[in-house]
This record gives structure tokens, sequence and C-alpha cells, in this order.
């Protein structure tokens, strides 16, 4: 009988609901459907350099389907990048022989676009390895969707549905800034899911004119207040916030009382949604069929609500971002939002 295979899992990169649904989806389908032994790495990459792991069994895996963060941990450590503070450490040297030397068959790496990257260029030193997308920004090229996105929306969404009865009782002009980085995903979605009158995105250039006009003309129009839903990647001078920038300009240009609200990182914490949770657990049941089928070098992706596979090497260094057509942005316009381009 061939021994049993064993494979390690970490997380890396910026937290997101839906990480330990993930690892117990691999966890559980590798134990209980095909015998594997299963470890994580603690703290992302760093752990796999530092061959620091925890054996994980059933019991570790029981309980945190529910939970937020990673039981495991993450960090940003990119190894493959020479750090001047790092001296002499050879890190592909070290993930190469820990891999070996713990007797591995496989490293899932669950992150987001600098994971991805990461994990080709393990492929490219010869280990056998799979990534999970996730991440609150959904930006990650290939997949259709990436969880943790479905959780930042919702939280998102609750916030603006808060803003919608404060910002009526002040007649006021609420600006609440969303996470993203250089995408828009989640403004867009949770601008449109809580009826924002103003999105401003990273993909569509906006002009301070535009915004204002729209608010001045909302004013006149005697609507008793705007909301406006703005990405933290939107271009802004230096020294402002995205929503600092835009309610300053407001209240500058135009008659109406403006007010910020930056979400932060509540976007990032708690319990996952149920669609994130099952997104996360099909993902990472697949990636042990995957492995069990002996494919590696591949991102787990979900393409018209099948989940498949997408060569690593396909999806490194790309971002998934939105587009002027994109068919909510057109939904959108239809019904009167403006995106800050029209003058
Ligand atoms: O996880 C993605 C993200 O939340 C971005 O939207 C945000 O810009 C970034 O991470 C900030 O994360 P950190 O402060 O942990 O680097």
């Amino acid at each position: 009988m061939s021994k049993p295979k064993r494979i390690g899992i970490l997380t890396a990169g910026g937290d997101c609901p839906g990480l330990n649904a993930a690892i117990r989806g691999v966890g559980k389908t590798a134990i209980s459907e095909y015998g594997m032994e299963v470890i994580g790495f603690v703290s992302g990459y760093t752990g796999l350099i530092h061959k620091e792991f925890v054996e994980l069994n059933e019991d570790k895996l029981s309980g945190i389907l529910t939970m937020g963060g990673t039981i495991l941990g993450t960090s940003r450590e990119k190894p493959f990048k020479i750090s001047q503070t790092d001296g002499n450490i050879n890190k592909p040297e070290l993930i190469k022989q820990n891999y070996h030397d713990l007797g591995l068959d496989c490293l899932v790496c669950i992150g987001g676009n600098g994971t991805m990257k990461t994990a080709a260029k393990i492929g490219e030193l010869g280990l056998n390895v799979i990534g999970i997308p996730k991440t609150i920004d959904n930006d990650v090229w290939g997949t259709d969707v990436t969880f943790g996105f479905d959780s930042a929306v919702s939280i998102a969404t609750d916030a603006i549905d808060r803003l919608h009865t404060t910002a009526n009782s002040h007649q006021r002009a609420m600006v609440i800034e969303v996470m993203g980085h250089d995408a828009g995903w989640i403004a867009l979605y949770s601008g449109m899911a809580g009826g924002g009158d103003i999105i401003l995105i990273p993909e569509i250039e906006y002009n301070v004119r535009s915004v204002c006009k729209t608010i001045e003309e909302r004013f006149q129009e005697k609507k008793a207040y705007t909301i406006v839903v703005v990405a933290e990647g939107i271009k802004v001078p230096e020294g402002y916030t995205a929503a600092g920038y835009i309610s300053h300009c407001i209240a500058t240009y135009t008659q109406v009382e403006a007010r910020e609200t930056r979400l932060g990182y509540i976007q990032r914490g708690g319990s996952p949604t149920a669609s994130d949770r099952i997104l996360a657990t099909r993902y990472g049941a697949f990636a042990v069929e995957t492995i069990a089928k002996n494919e590696f070098g591949v991102m787990i992706a979900l393409q018209n609500n099948s989940v498949t596979t997408i060569p690593l090497n396909e999806v490194e260094g790309k971002l998934k971002l939105l587009t002027n057509d994109h068919h909510l942005v057109v939904k959108c316009r239809n019904m009167g939002v403006s995106f800050g381009d029209d003058y």
C-alpha cells in the first residue's frame, strides 16, 4: 500500500472571513475522504520558512467554520523578495528543504494576489502547490469571486443602511469609504445594495465638479440627503483619505453639510456569511480532489458557478478590476447613480 499523502496548508496576506471554513474544507476532506495527513503552517509563509507548524486533526478542525480570522495566523511575508534585513537567509532554499524534511506531497496556499504570485514561484522550485483565492477585495484574476468578498459587502451594506437614517435627519451628504485596494468591487456592490447615490471607484476617473454638481442638484430637487460610497483606492491629493477629500470638497463647494465615515477593518472581521462559508468550503474540498488527481501548479477558481482550476502562472501578476461597461455599473447608471464622471 502506498503511503498516505501529506499536505501542508497556510493562510497568507490580509485576513478575511471564510479562511477557517477553507482550512476546514481542505482538512476534513483530506482526512475523511482520502486518508491524507494535514499540517498547518503558522503565520503564512513565515511558518513555512521557519518550520513552524501544527498537525491538523479532526479535533483542531472542529468548531471553526463560523469563526472569523484564521486559526493558523497570517503574515505578509514575501519569501522571494530580497530584503536587506534578512542577512544571508535563503528563504526559497529553506522552503524547499522544509517541504522535503516534512515529507510533504503538496502545499495549499490560501491568499490573495501576492500569495498566488509566491505560490507560482514555489511551483517553479519544483514543489507541488495549489492556490485557493481569498480576499475581501475580490480582485484575484481568473476567478469570478473570492471568498471574504460577500461578507465584506454585507458589512459595508449594513453600514450604509445605517447612514441613511442619520443622513436623513440632518439633511447631510454622507461619504463612506470602503476597502478594495486598487479595485472598486466592494464600493460597487455595497453601493448598489445600499442605494448609494454616488459611487466612486478607482477604475472610473471622477472629477470633483461632477460630484459636487450631483450633490447640489439633489439639494435643489429637495432630496433630503445624499449617500456617497467611495473606494479607498480612488485618486486623491497627498495627505487626504478618500472619504476625507470627497467630504472636504462637498463642504467647500456646495451648500450641503458633509460627514465622512471610514469603515476600515470592520469589513475584514467577524463571522463569514453563509455564502462565503459555502464558497470557502467548496474551494477547500476541490483543492483536495485536485491533489488526489495529482494536478498541481494551479489555483482553484469559480467560473460560471462551477469550481475549476487555472494555472498559477496565468494568474500571477494580474489584477481583476472593474470596467466602465461592467453590467452592474451600467445598471446603476441607468438608475441615475453617478460615478462622478459626468459633467
Ligand atoms: O485584504 C485586503 C485589504 O483589506 C485592502 O483592501 C486594504 O487596502 C489592505 O488589505 C489593508 O490591509 P493591511 O493593513 O492588513 O495591510
